[in-house]
């Protein structure tokens, strides 16, 4: 059987098209330091926030040298911190977020960062990110949760490090 060589090229065009495409898609799944979150969070009660260790008073907690936990409640319709006060972290930290929902299901999202989780009443959704550089990021709710969704919005503060200390909430 002989085949054609412009049909050669062309089968060899789609093949390499295929391989290409996997390509995209495995990267974009394990290469581009994507994390899902799973359940690892833990679980809380959701109407005795305030009977937590860290959810009575969510905000930000030093774990480390350079290691911050970061206790955020989504409430209809603003965060705890977030909202009325900034979010505030050092630059050149690690944070990792812990953020659950106190009535329904809000979304947690810090723009143009990959910090995006669902908060779920109950559950604890569990997030480890680096911020190097200072800078201001806004926060959204990005899962419709009532009337008021639309305004529901906050404010992430990376700060430079001696501008810090002063802000914190102590742990
Ligand atoms: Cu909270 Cu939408």
């Amino acid at each position: 059987m002989e085949v054609h060589r412009f049909e050669k090229l062309w089968l060899g065009l789609a093949l390499l098209l295929i391989v290409a495409f996997i390509g995209t898609v495995t990267y974009g799944a394990v290469g581009a330091g994507v994390q899902m979150i799973d359940d690892s969070g833990g679980t809380v009660e959701a109407d005795a926030l305030d009977e937590h260790p860290q959810f009575s008073q969510p905000g930000t907690y030093k774990t480390g040298e350079n290691s911050y936990d970061v206790y955020v409640i989504a409430r209809q319709f603003l965060f705890q911190p977030g909202s009325s006060e900034p979010i505030r972290v050092p630059a050149g930290s690690t944070v990792t977020f812990h953020v659950t929902s106190g009535d329904v299901v809000h979304g947690f999202e810090v723009a143009s960062t990959n910090v995006n989780a669902m908060a779920i009443p109950g559950q604890i959704a569990k997030m480890t990110v680096e911020f190097e550089e200072p800078g201001s990021y806004g926060v959204v709710c990005h899962e419709y949760c009532g009337a008021a969704h639309h305004t529901m919005e906050g404010q992430l503060r990376v700060l430079p490090q001696n501008e810090f200390t002063a802000n914190m909430t102590e742990g």
